[in-house]
């Protein structure tokens, strides 16, 4: 092992061993040196580590390898959540319809929209399509939102920013996100034009890569002009596996990697924002930008911007209709007084709720195979885990059962990071800068293409391999980055087998 590779292993050693230790207000003295010992970095690359395979504790699935892998509940899921796991799975993938229509319980969609369901966008609950690279064989996909945001105008904008009221300032008509579908008699706002320009990167060895840089426009508005200075921000649809037990990590093991030195001038930020239920300001932790504290709110916010579904949450019924678009408020409703005051009633919510934080991680492949082994040694060499940080103990205390102290490997510091101009979209969420991303986790992400074949990867679908997720790397990860490009082609095949076994 280079010098610097044993520098950085001995970095991170010590800065676990702090991360596992303080703040852990859930766990007794004798659990937290436990917890330390068992999170603490590797250091042996000759044999896959203990529980390896089970990326998420005992609720990892070991259901057989398909399309269907990312589709099954966590493996430790009482009876009873099991149930209300299949309803939620149903209210998932059903098709809503715009009001009036007979199926009372099934209308309310809209009246502005993205999609009729989530399962249109989270494709079998893995990640979303991109409308394609090639002008010619684009397709109408759905799973790709805009979201919209101005500078702010007004001394009141810019105190309700300062504050966390606002994560920032919606476009005035057409609000926070661009909503191209809308129900009959209504213009749906606009439509995403992308053009792509490839970009060719020299790698050592002799191998290039070809990297798609996107531009985005947006066409055909329904609402008249936008504001010039309209920033805009693309975003695919994340996969679901998992998302209960990164809830479950304690804030104190999140905020000890924001406060630790990774080397590389790495140095990871919390997102703050607003908790809908407490009102209180809180640690981040979903979405590409942390912008939402969780799975609930993020999912009661799907229902309400990208379908037009109001819930206890987000109770207008009008969904991301603003005054500006005061027809959008003459098209009916679909709440029905002897369901509950909301189109998605709290009891659907609550399934919905269940479903989403218990989608299983699948079973790692592979772990003891040597091309294997090799490429975790170089994910660490390389620094990778600085930020893809490998593992924690969940909290004891977690609001359910099933993802209570359990060793996770989910690869991700849950902390924002500044990546670079390249992958830059200006637009600032909360306390998220416009060049700043949420490491994404990455377990799972070697079946992204088993669940969805058209998947690609980063937070615009731009990568269409994991080594082009990799080389768009830049900012604080550019040096990373510039490891991978200064590996032979045998080192750099055995990195990705490494993501791919994960
Ligand atoms: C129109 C496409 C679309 C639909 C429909 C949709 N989503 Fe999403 N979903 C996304 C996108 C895009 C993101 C990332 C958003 C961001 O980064 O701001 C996301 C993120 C999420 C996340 C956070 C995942 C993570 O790893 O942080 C959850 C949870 C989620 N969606 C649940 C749902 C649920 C539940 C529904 C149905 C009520 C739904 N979504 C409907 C596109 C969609
Ligand atoms: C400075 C922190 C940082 C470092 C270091 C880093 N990453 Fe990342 N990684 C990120 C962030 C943030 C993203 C999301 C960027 C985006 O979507 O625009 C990401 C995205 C990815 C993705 C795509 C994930 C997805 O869901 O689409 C892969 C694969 C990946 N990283 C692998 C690596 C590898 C391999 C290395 C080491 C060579 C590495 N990363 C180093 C922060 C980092």
């Amino acid at each position: 092992m280079n010098k610097l590779a044993v520098a950085i292993l001995t970095a991170l050693a010590a800065a676990s061993a702090v991360a596992a230790s303080d703040g852990r207000d859930d766990l007794t003295e004798e659990d937290r040196a436990r917890v330390a010992k068992v999170t603490a970095p590797t250091r042996d690359f000759s044999a896959p580590e203990s529980f390896e395979t089970l990326p998420a504790g005992a609720g990892t699935t070991r259901k057989m390898i398909n399309a269907d892998i990312f589709s099954h509940p966590s493996a430790n899921l009482t009876f009873e959540g099991r149930q209300e796991f299949l309803v939620g799975n149903g209210l998932f993938r059903k098709d809503w319809v715009s009001s009036p229509s007979s199926t009372q319980a099934s209308d309310g969609l809209g009246p502005l929209f993205n999609a009729r369901s989530c399962q249109a966008c989270h494709t079998k609950d893995g990640r979303g399509t991109v409308p394609g690279f090639d002008p010619l064989e684009r397709s109408d996909t759905v799973a790709l939102l805009l979201r919209l945001s101005v500078p702010a105008t007004t001394d009141e904008q810019r105190q309700q920013l300062a504050s966390g009221h606002l994560p920032f300032v919606p476009e005035p008509v057409y609000g926070v996100q661009l909503q191209n579908f809308s129900v009959a008699g209504l213009p749906s706002e606009g439509s995403l034009e992308i053009e792509y320009e490839p970009v060719t990167v020299q790698l050592n060895g002799g191998e290039t890569a070809t990297l798609m840089k996107p531009t985005y426009r947006i066409e055909n508005l329904g609402y008249g002009p936008m504001r010039k200075d309209v920033q805009i921000s693309p975003r695919i649809a994340q996969p679901m596996i998992g998302l209960g037990l990164l809830e479950a990590i304690h804030p104190a093991d999140i905020l000890a990697n924001a406060a630790a030195d990774h080397g590389d001038g790495i140095s990871g930020r919390p997102n703050w924002t607003r908790d809908r239920r407490t009102g209180e300001r809180v640690l981040g932790r979903f979405n590409w930008k942390a912008s939402q504290p969780t799975v609930e709110q993020q999912s009661a916010a799907a229902f309400s911007n990208d379908m037009g579904l109001s819930t206890p949450l987000f109770p207008s019924h009008y969904g991301e209709c603003t005054k500006a678009q005061s027809a959008c408020f003459d098209m009916p409703h679909g709440a029905q007084p002897h369901l509950g005051e909301h189109e998605v009633p709290a009891e659907l919510m609550d399934f919905v709720t269940t479903y989403s934080v218990n989608l299983a991680v699948p079973q790692r492949r592979d772990v003891d195979d040597a091309r294997v082994l090799a490429g975790k040694k170089l994910f660490y060499e390389a620094n990778c885990v600085a930020c893809h940080v490998p593992k924690y103990v969940t909290r004891r205390d977690a609001a359910r059962e099933e993802h209570r102290f359990q060793l996770i490997w989910p690869y991700t510091d849950m902390l924002l990071h500044d990546m670079g101009e390249g992958l830059a979209d200006q637009v600032s969420e909360d306390e998220a800068s416009g060049s700043e991303w949420r490491t994404p986790p990455l377990w799972g992400i070697g079946l992204t293409r088993t669940v969805n074949p058209n998947a690609t990867w980063l937070h615009d679908g731009r990568a269409r391999s994991l080594l082009e997720a990799v080389l768009w790397h830049g900012g604080e990860a550019q040096a990373a980055r510039d490891r991978v490009v200064a590996m032979t082609p045998e080192e750099r095949a055995d990195l990705i087998r490494f993501l791919e076994s994960l």
